[in-house]
């Protein structure tokens, strides 16, 4: 099944990526497998069994990837990133939402593209050219020991090409697309978990210190000052997001001029 599914596409270089991890504490140890149905739920099973923070689940296909609110996750076997990090953060996952998001930012950046073509959708949809690169799923669960534990499922669409599927190409794109070359994904999948990893060490020193990752993520939104519909499961509300909480829940301003806090949803603009 690996290998009908992989059929050419190089696997991740996992030998680069144990020499180079951990990284603050992020990918202590690592499972990867050529195929996993979705990485996220391998993490869940591993915390009701015998994880240890900052492991690391990796996989090259995922054919029954989740998304927010329900969806699936594109598959692109041996083009993308697909990773989940299990984590026991003493802060509110909330921060994890946003410090995911932006470390995604800063390692795009690094990898080449200029910041004013890279952006976030609240919460934490990375956008390039104002498409969709990049999905985020945080789940949280209380492990055996009852302490709260989260998962970062973290899908980016690094290698290839999406401009052949008629659903996705007007609103999703690559990395490789953006730069016009493919980029190795170990390199990025780095990048993002030192950015991730400065964040996650700052905050978790010191746990109400909110404010710089509020502020950095505040300056990559591109979703303030728009007129977007939020999509709750059936539910859609239209109005102006003119502000953030300073927990970054968005505040959302109805035609009626009522302001609605937002805590979760779907954003479109
Ligand atoms: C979204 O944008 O709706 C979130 C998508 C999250 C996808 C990632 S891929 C790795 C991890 N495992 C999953 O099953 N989902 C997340």
């Amino acid at each position: 099944m690996a290998d009908d599914m992989l059929a050419d596409q190089e696997p991740l270089d996992l030998e680069a990526l144990r020499t180079a991890l951990p990284i603050n504490g992020l990918g202590t140890s690592i499972i990867y497998a050529p195929v996993i149905p979705s990485t996220n739920s391998l993490a869940l099973d591993s915390i009701a069994r015998d994880a240890v923070p900052g492991l690391l689940i990796l996989t090259d296909a995922q054919p029954q990837g989740r998304g927010r609110q329900g969806r699936a996750w594109h598959s692109m076997p041996g083009q993308q990133i697909l990773l989940s990090l299990l984590l026991t953060p003493p802060f509110a996952p909330r921060w994890l939402v946003m410090m995911s998001a932006l470390g995604l930012f800063e390692a795009l950046v690094e990898s080449g593209l200029p910041d004013e073509r890279v952006g976030i959708k609240w919460p934490n949809d990375v956008l390039i050219d104002g498409r969709k690169v990049a999905g985020i799923l945080i789940e949280t669960t209380t492990g055996r020991d009852g302490a709260l534990w989260a998962v970062v499922g973290l899908g980016v669409n690094v290698n290839g090409s999406l401009e052949a599927e008629s659903a996705l190409a007007g609103s999703a794109t690559t990395v490789a697309t953006a730069l016009g070359h493919p980029i190795a994904r170990e390199a990025l999948l780095l990048a993002f978990l030192r950015h991730l990893g400065a964040h996650y060490a700052a905050l978790a020193r010191t746990p109400t210190a909110t404010a710089p990752v509020l502020a950095q993520w505040r300056e990559r939104l591109v979703t303030l000052g728009r007129t977007v519909v939020v999509h709750q499961g059936d539910q859609q509300l239209r109005g102006m997001a003119e502000n953030l909480t300073e927990d970054g829940a968005l505040l959302l301003r109805d035609d009626g001029g009522i302001v609605h806090t937002i805590l979760w949803g779907d954003i479109e603009s």
